[in-house]
């Protein structure tokens, strides 16, 4: 099955302002296998972003490598999809134009890509709304717009930074099970940044726990069969969560 990442040693730092550098990330050993669901949490400015975008080509490595399915990590991928917060949609085209703009980098003909827009706004819930303008739907629609971009170009893994920390609970409640249902369908391999506990604790497998100077990974819980999973070890995993970011914050700040 293809999807698996493999993280070793991947280390990030960027120039810091004041002189010296910033160790975003610490070298990190991080492996997705493929079909599974990983979440990263951990407080704001640990290093979750800079992992995603090591994994997604985005950033130069300061040490190690990245590799998906055993072919290094070179530069953005088509088979690496990415989805953001902000949707990044293009106002000047409706959904299905801005589905279809992703995948003409694929180089396919016109009427696949036509076919391949239609199938997947269809599975976001979104089937005869491609004619509507990103300023026309509200945030939970743009997400499923540029969630359905993104899983037009068939990614074998799918990279989610803090996608829905913008919509409302009840709207994010709806994503989470739309993207479940796009998971257990496609089985594609998903790492999901997010600083909601819960979030985590409802989507993920696997949930890897971040602190921040240097960014690193200092937990990682097992949620184990998700058919199994009885309320009193989400209350004591969610317990063992908050405590561990708690200490994870930097010192001094209370924010
Ligand atoms: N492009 C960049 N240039 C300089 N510093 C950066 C850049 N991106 C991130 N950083 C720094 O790296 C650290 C980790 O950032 P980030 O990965 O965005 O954290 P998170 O996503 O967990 O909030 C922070 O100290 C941040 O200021
Ligand atoms: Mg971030």
């Amino acid at each position: 099955m293809a999807g698996l990442v493999e993280c070793s040693g991947t280390a990030i730092r960027f120039k810091a302002r004041g002189g010296g550098w910033t160790e975003a990330l610490a070298a990190t050993d991080l492996r997705l296998a493929p079909g599974s669901f990983t979440a990263l949490i951990g407080p704001s400015g640990c290093g979750k972003s800079t992992l995603l975008n090591a994994i997604a080509g985005f950033v130069p490595l300061a040490g190690g490598g990245v590799a998906v399915d055993g072919a290094q990590v070179t530069g953005p991928s088509p088979e690496v999809g990415v989805v953001f917060q902000q949707y990044a949609l293009f106002p000047w085209f409706t959904a299905r134009g801005n589905v279809e703009f992703a995948l003409r980098r694929l180089g396919l003909p016109r009427a696949e890509r036509q076919a391949r827009a239609e199938a997947s706004l269809a599975e976001v819930g979104l089937h005869g709304r491609g004619g509507a303008w990103p300023g026309q739907l509200s945030g939970g629609m743009k997400q499923r717009v540029a969630l359905a971009r993104t899983l037009a170009a068939q990614p074998k893994v799918l990279l989610m930074d803090e996608p829905f920390g913008a919509l409302d609970a009840q709207t994010r409640a709806t994503m989470h099970e739309l993207l479940l249902g796009v998971w257990e369908r496609r089985r594609t391999t998903v790492l999901f940044v997010t600083h909601d506990v819960d979030e985590a604790l409802t989507l993920a497998d696997r949930i890897h726990v971040m602190a921040s100077g240097p960014g690193r990974i200092i937990e990682t819980i097992e949620l184990g069969d998700r058919a199994a999973r009885q309320g009193l070890d989400y209350l004591a995993n969610r317990n063992r969560i908050i405590g561990l970011l708690r200490h994870a914050r930097p010192h001094g700040d209370e924010t």
